[in-house]
């Protein structure tokens, strides 16, 4: 977790429970997550349609974002439908580690211990922000694009780690 800067406003999430960390997470990170890659969407199409002799960069993010989105958006809908609720399920139902162990199967049981957001494709949507700024951010378009893709990589850390270093843990640990 952060906690260089005291006033972080994640700084107190390692005290919530499990509930309160999945709608802490659906509140902020799923939420702005989802619009911003609207707003990339609709930037990206403006730019290939307004900037005249645009970076290759543009192509090769539009060619790989149409699938990264839509990867995105079905990821925060599994936990949203399945792996949170059965969280919270199980936060209820007061069982204990061995219990938990057993009742993690199948699907669940992919979700938790292969937890993927696409690490790979992030970081390659990383260096295309920093290339699209280096070589057009003079150019509005470009210089808004390059700094969504900025605020949507950097979100997705945080979330990641709340994710895959808190709560999952707690859950596999039978916390
Ligand atoms: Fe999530
Ligand atoms: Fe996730």
């Amino acid at each position: 977790m952060k906690t260089a800067d005291p006033n972080f406003i994640g700084n107190a999430i390692p005290e919530y429970s499990n509930v309160q960390v999945m709608s802490y997470l659906i509140a902020t990170h799923h939420e702005f997550t989802r619009n911003i890659m609207e707003e990339i969407d609709d930037l990206i199409v403006l730019a290939q349609k307004e900037v005249q002799e645009p970076p290759e960069e543009l192509a090769e993010l539009a060619a790989l974002w149409k699938k990264y989105h839509r990867d995105m958006v079905m990821h925060l809908h599994d936990e949203e439908q399945i792996l949170f609720p059965w969280i919270r399920e199980l936060d209820h139902s007061g069982k204990n580690r061995d219990e938990v162990a057993r009742t993690y199967t199948g699907p669940i049981k992919h979700m938790l211990e292969e937890h993927q957001h696409h690490e790979e494709e992030i970081e390659r949507v990383k260096k295309l922000a920093d290339q699209l700024s280096k070589k057009g951010g003079f150019i509005p378009v470009l210089a808004r694009l390059s700094y969504k893709l900025r605020q949507l990589t950097n979100d997705l850390e945080e979330h990641m780690q709340i994710e895959s270093e808190l709560l999952f843990p707690r859950i596999l640990k039978g916390n």
